[in-house]
């Protein structure tokens, strides 16, 4: 049995509008630059009620799972070469249903080990699986979207749970997601609040996907915890909002979705899982799908900020940043190569001087428009400890991705170069020359 905590003021049943026909499907009217996060429902184990990060919370106690459903659910399962998993899998989801009315649509994408052979067989044994089989990888973001299109053509189904095929989901759990499903209209199975538990990864794969989550958690304001697992539920309107976010065909669909289904005003909860590293075959998510993240990550981001922004702001942070490497390189030349200055003295001062100037830069053209209401020496200050939050996360990525993950050096400092860059913007716009 679970409890359910949420913020005394938490609208209800916000959100759950008409579009509950794929028919209905048109462009987000909105655009997804109205992207305005609502507030996160926090679930946690009955014997520790309360929200997991310690908000005032009222608590209602949620009936057994059987009296609650009503309608179809649908399971959307992506594959790329889980033959192995498939049958303990359906087999489980079975279990978990215990009676109650399901459907299964496994999305394969030519899995070259006979996935889709596991697949059809399960069915012959009178498993509820639909099939979608497409000839190639096309991501496991494109592969959960069209199998909640899929899903979605059943007028019947009444809420969609996507998860991974490799038993790192347990589909025990699937009675969470709707339970939290009862008051949100997407569930996140959640490693990060009170409850959740990661099984099996290594110290690195653990801060990847902190670091991943504190990025996403940071640049979209969203209050969830966690941003990147698949292991969901989603009401149809939700289903039906997070199909707009068809660009983000890898992994990076865990939150583009996410951005979709809260432009649409709709309401989230996260409740705690237990995420277990597989067991059989391989992971997916390749060093290149991670590049592809945080890149997508980052477009996002200045897509919906310079929606917001003069999109000159943005071109003018970059020139001056760029002029501040100059000057930096220039610095350095003058204090170590001309004066003969010890190196780390010299790149200390070269830094120190290059900030100042990108500090000055920006306070006179900038931002020239955000200056009112704080005093200069406050917003150096401010711009001071920006910098030296984006070159620790510099120094962090780069450590973790080349040091521990043995990723090539100048790549890994690349990454960390963009991830430090976007702190910087960040915390310049919203913090240092705070505006609006
Ligand atoms: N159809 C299809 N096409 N399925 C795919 C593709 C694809 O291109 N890529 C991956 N999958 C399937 C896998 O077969 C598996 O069922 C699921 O998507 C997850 O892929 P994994 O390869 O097992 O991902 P992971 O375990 O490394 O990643 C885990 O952590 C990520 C970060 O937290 C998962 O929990 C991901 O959901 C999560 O994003
Ligand atoms: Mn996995």
């Amino acid at each position: 049995m679970l409890h359910v905590s949420l913020r005394p003021n938490s609208p209800w049943g916000c959100g759950r509008g008409p579009k509950s026909h794929v028919e209905s499907l048109g462009p987000n009217p909105q655009g997804a630059a109205t992207i305005r996060p609502k507030l996160t429902i926090a679930a946690s184990r009955a014997d520790s009620v309360g929200d997991a990060r310690g908000l005032p919370t009222t608590t209602r106690h949620v009936p057994s799972l059987g009296m609650e459903l009503a309608g179809k659910t649908c399971v959307v399962i992506p594959t790329l070469n889980e033959r192995n998993n498939l049958e303990a899998l359906v087999r489980g989801i079975d279990r978990a249903f215990a009676g109650l009315p399901y459907i299964v649509v496994i999305v394969d994408d030519g899995s070259l080990d006979g996935t889709a052979e596991v697949a059809r067989s399960l069915r012959t044994c009178g498993y509820p699986i639909e099939l979608v089989e497409r000839t190639s990888k096309q991501g496991i973001g494109s592969a959960v979207r069209a199998g909640l299109v899929r899903g979605l053509l059943h007028e019947d189904v009444d809420r969609l749970v996507t998860m991974d095929a490799d038993l790192s989901h347990d589909p025990s759990e699937i009675s969470r997601l709707l339970t939290g499903a009862a008051y949100a209209d997407l569930t996140q199975g959640s490693r990060y609040v009170t409850g959740g538990v990661i099984e099996g990864w290594a110290r690195t794969r653990r801060w990847v996907s902190m670091v991943a989550n504190a990025l996403v958690r940071m640049l979209f304001r969203t209050e969830m915890l966690d941003h990147t697992s698949f292991f969901r539920c989603y009401s149809r309107p939700a289903a039906v909002a997070a199909i707009r976010a068809e660009k983000y065909t890898g992994y990076e669909w865990s939150f583009g979705s996410l951005l979709a289904v809260l432009s649409e005003g709709l309401q989230l909860a996260e409740v705690p899982i237990t995420f277990r590293e597989r067991r059989c075959g391989t992971s997916k998510l390749r060093t290149r799908a991670m590049g592809r993240w945080l890149w997508s990550i980052l477009r996002t981001w200045a897509e919906l900020r310079l929606g917001r922004d003069r999109p000159m702001r943005a071109i003018r942070y970059v020139a001056v940043g760029s002029t501040g490497i100059l000057m930096s390189q220039g610095m350095l030349f003058l204090l170590h190569g001309v004066l003969g200055l010890w190196p780390l003295a010299a790149v200390t001062g070269a830094i120190e001087v290059s900030i100042l100037w990108n500090f000055e830069l920006n306070d006179r053209w900038t931002f020239k428009d955000r200056r009112a209401g704080s005093n200069r020496r406050t917003r150096l200050a401010k711009y001071h400890a920006v910098c030296a939050g984006s070159v620790a996360l510099n120094a962090l990525m780069f450590s973790v991705l080349s040091l521990e993950l043995g990723i090539n050096y100048l790549v890994a400092n690349f990454v960390g170069i963009l991830a430090g860059f976007a702190v910087n913007l960040r915390g310049s716009m919203s913090w240092a020359w705070l505006g609006r």
